[in-house]
């Protein structure tokens, strides 16, 4: 199988995440359960999933000269991702602050550090010096104008675009142009909406794809994926019930997962199982990267997901 090349041009971060009974009110200090340092970004957590799922992986980013940027670029070294377009700068890399509650639900700061000194004109010649790439992946944690130029030379490309527009802001609307799928979550989703409607139904779904001009593929938790068709429809996948410990970075297992399987030429309907499988199966494990399905993993869900769609 072909797994195809993705290339994500996006964010890092050193995640700071604290488990916790009950985050603390304005002025309060409370005693943490325990403490984790990992690797983070959306960016990053996507180009790491969609590369435990098989695809080659390129990261288009901007590092600090500190310590977290000497682990981030190993860590990536040892995923196997492509770091030739990673550049470093004098000062901090991204962090992000995160606590955790014991139903799984968090709450993140990002301090974007180098990731906001991306450029437009590093993320072009990036990408125009990449071999053949079937899919670019961009999310909000680097400047607009950054994606965007990414988007426009992912196009020219012959490349799908996929934007997950988190943390949420108001787009460009040259980027929304350019992007071939919009991935937001519920939050995200009721930013996009102009009424700020959370997406209750189909039709409300539909309408927010329509006022874009994209197809939309709305990340809903517990209750799995919708995504629009062609035909004016929209596809609900569930999710399997699971016990959450920590759904830190899920979206972007899914983003991950889901960039992959269009870069391997699975149909809509089957690269949206697999990524509502292995976000699902990442939200039972704690931290961020840490909680992704492994290579080995990663093909065994790939292996049942292919089955499930070819049987009788
Ligand atoms: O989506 C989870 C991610 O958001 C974390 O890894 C954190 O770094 C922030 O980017």
């Amino acid at each position: 199988m072909d797994h195809g090349h993705v290339a994500v041009v996006g964010s890092t971060n050193m995640d700071m995440i604290t488990y916790v009974a009950g985050v603390p009110a304005r002025g309060e200090t409370v005693t943490g359960e325990s403490f984790a340092l990992g690797f983070g970004g959306k960016g990053a957590n996507q180009a790491v999933m969609a590369r435990r799922l098989g695809a080659d992986v390129s990261m288009v980013n901007t590092l600090g000269d500190d310590v977290f940027g000497d682990t981030t670029m190993a860590n990536f070294e040892n995923e196997g991702i492509d770091t030739a377009w990673i550049s470093r700068v004098p000062g901090p890399s991204g962090v992000a602050p995160i606590w955790v509650e014991p139903d799984g639900a968090n709450r993140i700061i990002v301090v974007p550090g180098a990731n906001a000194l991306m450029t437009p004109e590093g993320a072009i010649s990036a990408l125009k010096g990449m071999a053949e790439y079937q899919v670019v992946v961009g999310q909000l944690e680097i400047p607009q104008e950054v994606t965007l130029a990414a988007f426009q030379q992912g196009r020219k490309d012959g490349a799908i675009t996929i934007l997950n527009p988190a943390p949420y802001q108001e787009l460009l609307p040259d980027l929304v142009a350019a992007s071939d799928w919009i991935v937001p979550n519920e939050t995200e989703f009721a930013g996009l909406h102009p009424q700020g409607l959370l997406p209750e139904s189909d039709a409300i779904i539909l309408e927010v794809a329509h006022a874009l001009g994209t197809n939309l593929l709305v990340t809903l938790g517990e209750s799995g994926v919708a995504a629009t068709l062609p035909n004016g429809t929209v596809l609900r996948i569930p999710a399997p019930t699971v016990d959450a410990l920590d759904t830190t970075g899920a979206g972007d297992c899914f983003v991950g997962t889901f960039a992959a399987g269009l870069a391997a030429g699975l149909a809509l309907e089957v690269a949206l199982t697999l990524g509502i499988t292995c976000a699902s199966e990442s939200v039972t494990n704690q931290g961020t990267q840490s909680s992704y399905p492994s290579p080995a993993r990663a093909e065994e869900i790939m292996e049942q997901v292919l089955q499930s769609f070819s049987a009788p």
